[in-house]
């Protein structure tokens, strides 16, 4: 079956638990993503990251659960899992050891993933770390994708390789099906702002069946991660989440949740869970946005994106990256409206409230890290 021809959604250990991982935690939060709402707002995968395994494999070659994480076994989380109507995720990695030190899967790629397809997973995420010098990057990821799309199950693979050895060039061609191609996210407004930044020029390599995975979110976390190297003081504001949330799903990358989900604040919910900022990055199309530089007064502060979606309709985000109010306009001509006998019906899509109909232009002032996300509908005047 082909997946991923829309951005997945879902939730990962990594960003709030690092290696504080075990089975009633993944069931739990299975539990809590279908309680609160989120597998009805689309969210999908229950992704288990680094630190799952022992730091040995078994006579055998095989990969073992860490018994004191996960004394049932890692097939009977998955069941669980799948009992929820939910998908399952699982993490490995490229090279001879995983990131944070346990085995990988080089020379055992098809071992693995005849593994992860006995245990019923769904997902496997891939790093890229203790790659041996002699290994080609590329060639370990077809082997792995050559693997997967072999082991008897539907497996999305989820590559990342933080944009190392020109990843666009040769990711999409390799078989996998997102892909991250710039460095960790923390959970700071500068981290934000900064991938954000150096990934606007990576869209025109992502789409359908092959996404730019912008990394997992930090939306909700508030400083409260358990993984020293994510964890920064205080964390985000609401707003600034709110942005950041935007921004992904302008871009069209992957949604995987990174707070814990068991304990979501109302306005986590409201940024996770808002339908038409999901609407806009699960757009039948996936089109890749056109962005602009548009700013009133200082430079390299407001930044436009805009893309066509399935129905006729743009969506369109402003994001003021300067700390102070900014304003930025948008010139209807540039996204191709005609300059007269045509309007814009805006639509706001934190507000939820229709703005009526513009003609020419539309400009917008935005407090520092504030963003204005919008649906344009074409009327005829
Ligand atoms: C790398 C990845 C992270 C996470 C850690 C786990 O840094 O980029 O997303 O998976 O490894 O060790």
């Amino acid at each position: 079956m082909a997946l991923a021809a829309k951005p997945p959604l879902g939730w990962n250990t990594w960003n709030t638990f690092s290696h504080e991982i075990n089975e009633d935690l993944i069931k739990e939060s299975a539990d809590a993503m279908v309680a609160s709402g989120l597998k009805d707002a689309g969210y999908e995968y229950i992704v288990i990251d680094d630190c799952w395994s022992l730091r040995e494999r078994d006579e055998n070659g095989h990969l073992v659960p860490d018994p004191e994480k996960f004394p049932s076994g890692i097939k009977a989380v998955a069941d669980y899992v799948h009992s929820k109507g939910l998908k399952f995720g699982i993490y490995s990695c490229v090279g001879t050891h995983t990131c944070a030190g346990y085995p990988g899967s080089y020379d055992y790629e098809f071992i693995d993933a005849e593994t992860f397809a006995e245990w019923g997973v769904d997902y496997l995420k891939y790093d890229y770390c203790f790659k041996p010098r002699s290994a080609d990057g590329p060639t370990l990821y077809r082997r792995m994708a050559m693997a997967l799309r072999n082991c008897g199950r539907d497996i999305l693979f989820s590559a990342c390789n933080w944009g190392e050895d020109n990843t666009t060039e040769w990711i999409r061609s390799s078989g996998a099906h997102m892909y991250r191609s710039g460095s960790d996210i923390l959970d700071s407004w500068q981290s934000i702002k900064t991938i954000a930044a150096s990934q606007m020029d990576m869209e025109k390599f992502s789409g359908p069946y092959c996404h730019n995975d912008l990394d997992m979110l930090v939306v909700g976390m508030y400083g409260k991660s358990h993984n020293g190297t994510i964890a920064v003081n205080g964390g985000c504001t609401t707003e600034e989440y709110r942005t950041h949330f935007s921004l992904w799903a302008m871009m069209n990358s992957p949604l995987m949740i990174g707070c814990d989900i068991r304990n979501m604040t109302e306005e986590t919910k409201d940024i996770l869970m808002n339908k038409d900022i999901l609407a806009i990055n699960q757009d039948t199309e996936v089109r890749t946005p056109c962005w602009r530089k548009e700013w009133d007064a200082v430079p390299e502060t407001v930044m436009l994106m805009f893309k066509p979606l399935e129905n006729g309709d743009y969506a369109m985000g402003f994001f003021n990256f300067y700390d102070d109010d900014c304003g930025g306009r948008i010139h209807f001509a540039d996204m191709g409206l005609p300059t007269h006998g045509y309007g814009l019906r805006l639509y706001d899509l934190w507000e939820h409230k229709d703005l009526g109909v513009f003609t020419d232009r539309y400009h917008v002032v935005l407090k520092g890290h504030h963003c204005k996300m919008l649906r344009a509908s074409v009327v005829k005047l």
